[in-house]
């Protein structure tokens, strides 16, 4: 007889986005007439821009000649699409990675999800709370974390890292070393940041501890303060202690494309092992790249044109993140969040819980955000909004709540 990974059966309920989109349809089933607008997930809604059309445009072109078609891609991804990265993301940033240090892969979720498969799995996390779902969820999977404890909504294994206003919503060093450590600068949900001395701190915690960092930097193009790194290999020793996880989506719109790619530092090495080595390993024995026309529009994205393009996208919706921030705040709502990060953190009013506050606001504002318990016990009392929307859909999903609550 079949048995399931009986580690499933620890999960709890379904992904927190596939419980929002249903709970939308069976409203808009029921309210055909109502516009809801949708600040839920992070999921862009301007179009690619002309240079990355352009450029998929010449890569499909090219699938169809015998000379220049191309079958399989290279296990780590194309060099043409390696050596822009490391040139634009690190090298003008001050940071000394290889392009034999960059993994291409179709995004960062999978990265986040699949990265736990190299590590034991007795190692202890440590997260953020509230997190992305995705880190807990991946290591509840494989078998880590422990049992769920439905009183405190965490699991017995995990070592959570809580994220309060007291302290800017980032996270505290944790009472008891962890093995792994996820951090998400700037944040995904709260949209708080890590300055470079904070980062520091936890670069210097995790050599001093064999500790390894997962570091998700799929925002960092959102980032408009100073002194906030973009990358964690701004920090001095982080290449001896940290994986970074990028992503093309939020920076240029490749939701629907899928790209993405991870940084793995030769420099890297536990249980005398090259985390490298065994990134590699991984990645040429579970997957085949993502496709060539894809990792050619990754390319455009660091042309000059791509560039000053992007540029346009992530202003633009910046611009809905300041709307947001401002006009609820001036309506006695409290918000952070939305500087540095396209995410609003907002304080649920009269002390309503998230999903009494994700209803109320759907039935009576007809606008959807994301609860903020379903990112961790600490996101408790909290939603969050989206700057991924149209300006227009914005400032009506403003003033309807401003207006209608
Ligand atoms: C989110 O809304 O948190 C993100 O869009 C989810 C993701 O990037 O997978």
């Amino acid at each position: 007889m079949v048995k399931i990974n009986s580690s499933y059966r620890k999960l709890q309920g379904s992904y927190l986005f596939s419980t929002i989109a249903k709970k939308v349809t069976e409203f808009t089933k029921a309210n055909p007439d109502k516009k809801v607008i949708r600040l839920g997930i992070g999921d862009v809604t301007l179009p690619l821009s002309p240079t990355i059309i352009k450029a998929l445009h010449n890569a499909v072109d090219e699938m169809a000649h015998k000379e220049t078609f191309k079958g399989y891609a290279p296990d780590r991804g194309y060099s043409f699409l390696r050596e822009a990265i490391v040139e634009n993301d690190y090298k003008k940033r001050g940071c000394s990675i290889s392009p034999d240090e960059i993994f291409v892969s179709d995004g960062a979720k999978c990265d986040s999800g699949n990265i736990q498969e190299i590590f034991d799995v007795n190692s202890t996390i440590a997260v953020c709370d509230p997190v992305y779902p995705v880190y807990v969820d991946s290591n509840i999977m494989a078998g880590r974390g422990g049992d769920y404890l439905a009183d405190k909504e965490c699991y017995s294994g995990i070592i959570y890292m809580p994220c309060k206003k007291e302290n800017g919503f980032t996270p505290m060093l944790p009472d008891r070393v962890p093995d792994l450590i996820y951090l998400c600068s700037p944040n995904n949900p709260t949209g708080a940041v890590i300055d470079r001395n904070g980062l520091q701190k936890w670069v210097d915690y995790a050599n001093e501890n064999g500790s390894v960092i997962i570091f998700d930097a799929a925002y960092e193009a959102y980032i408009r303060s100073e002194n906030i790194p973009h990358s964690i290999y701004e920090c001095d020793g982080a290449e001896k202690c940290a994986i970074e996880l990028h992503s093309f989506s939020k920076n240029a719109g490749f939701t629907g494309l899928r790209l993405g790619y991870a940084v793995v530092p030769k420099a890297l090495v536990r249980d005398g092992v090259s985390l490298n080595d065994l990134w590699a390993r991984r990645h040429s024995t579970k997957y085949n790249g993502a496709p060539y026309i894809v990792q050619r529009a990754g390319e455009a994205v660091y042309s000059a044109e791509g560039q000053r393009e992007i540029r346009g996208m992530v202003d633009y919706y910046n611009k809905n993140a300041d709307y947001i921030k401002t006009n609820l705040e001036k309506a006695g709502f409290s918000v952070s969040g939305g500087t540095d990060a396209p995410y609003i953190w907002l304080k649920t009013p009269d002390n309503m819980s998230s999903w009494e506050f994700f209803d109320y606001l759907l039935s009576k504002a007809n606008v959807v955000g994301t609860p903020g318990s379903g990112f961790g016990p600490h996101g408790e009392g909290y939603l969050r909004l989206t700057a991924f929307g149209s300006y227009e859909n914005t400032v009506e999903a403003v003033d309807r709540i401003v207006n209608r609550l």
